[in-house]
């Protein structure tokens, strides 16, 4: 028989951090890549708000739901028997402040069986941090670049500000968060700010001295249009839009030229 793996934590994640073992975390967004992601030994699932563009191929993540996140989230959580599943908080709901922050991480953890949420921000949301900690709901946080704050910041940049980078990682730290994301962050600042912290830094564009590495699942894979360009902090492990490109078109061809199906396919 064989035997369920051990669950990740936010605890796990914490030892990891201590015994300097790099924590590998990556996006899914549906069941069988949940389950090949969780196979391949990745410790963190995160079903991102990044379904906006790569799922759902709009140009922010702005306009991603409750009940989309929730729909994602609940095939992921359902495939992964190791990893630890994490739910990004869609937009507005931190913004509008604790109350409707814990109800909806609440809906989320209740409906999607998800492990713990990812908020953006740092100082500003300690109060929704602290919040929903203290609602029984493990919090990862999110500094640096912050997707959901694009319209204010007119593009996505290298976020430079070291003091408010400290300032926004201890506020969170302070208030309950178990790890944070560091998106975009010059490299030596995020050596120097993970030294510092207890909690583990997972870094995205961050450099190699973050205490675990995230990608998103897209990139990773190079699953997308050979012209459109991966972000410069990802590394394509493989290309899967040229792959399915491939076999569809052998596909096509064999069924127009009446190879597909052949006598071992039919009944
Ligand atoms: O939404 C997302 O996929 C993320 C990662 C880029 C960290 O927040």
């Amino acid at each position: 028989m064989s035997e369920t793996p051990k669950r990740v934590t936010p605890v796990s994640l914490r030892k990891m951090k201590e015994s300097r073992s790099p924590i590998v975390m990556m996006t899914a967004y549906d069941f069988p890549s949940a389950e090949l992601l969780d196979r391949a030994g990745v410790d963190v699932i995160l079903v991102g708000d990044s379904l906006g563009t790569v799922i759902q191929g709009k140009k922010t993540t702005l306009s991603v739901t409750l009940d989309e996140m929730i729909y994602h989230t609940e095939l992921v959580a359902r495939a992964a028997k190791r990893a630890l599943v994490v739910a990004d908080l869609p937009f507005p709901y931190a913004q509008l402040g604790p109350a409707d922050a814990v109800r909806a991480c609440a809906e989320i953890l209740k409906q999607s069986n998800a492990g713990a949420v990812k908020i953006e921000g740092g100082e500003k949301r300690a109060d929704v941090v602290r919040a929903v900690t203290d609602a029984g709901i493990p919090v990862m946080g999110h500094c640096g670049l912050m997707p959901q704050e694009i319209r204010k910041l007119g593009c996505y940049k290298v976020q430079r500000d070291e003091d408010a980078l400290r300032r926004d990682l201890a506020a969170i730290q302070e208030n309950g968060a178990f790890a944070v994301v560091l998106e975009c962050v010059p490299r030596e600042i995020s050596r120097r700010l993970t030294a510092e912290l207890a909690i583990p830094t997972i870094g995205i564009g961050a450099g190699a001295g973050c205490d675990g590495q995230v990608l998103v699942f897209h990139d990773l894979l190079g699953y997308h249009l050979p012209e459109e360009k991966a972000p410069k902090h990802a590394r394509a492990y493989a290309d899967l839009g040229s792959v399915i490109t491939g076999a569809v078109q052998r596909y096509a061809d064999e069924v127009r030229n009446g190879q597909f199906p052949s006598d071992e396919n039919s009944f």
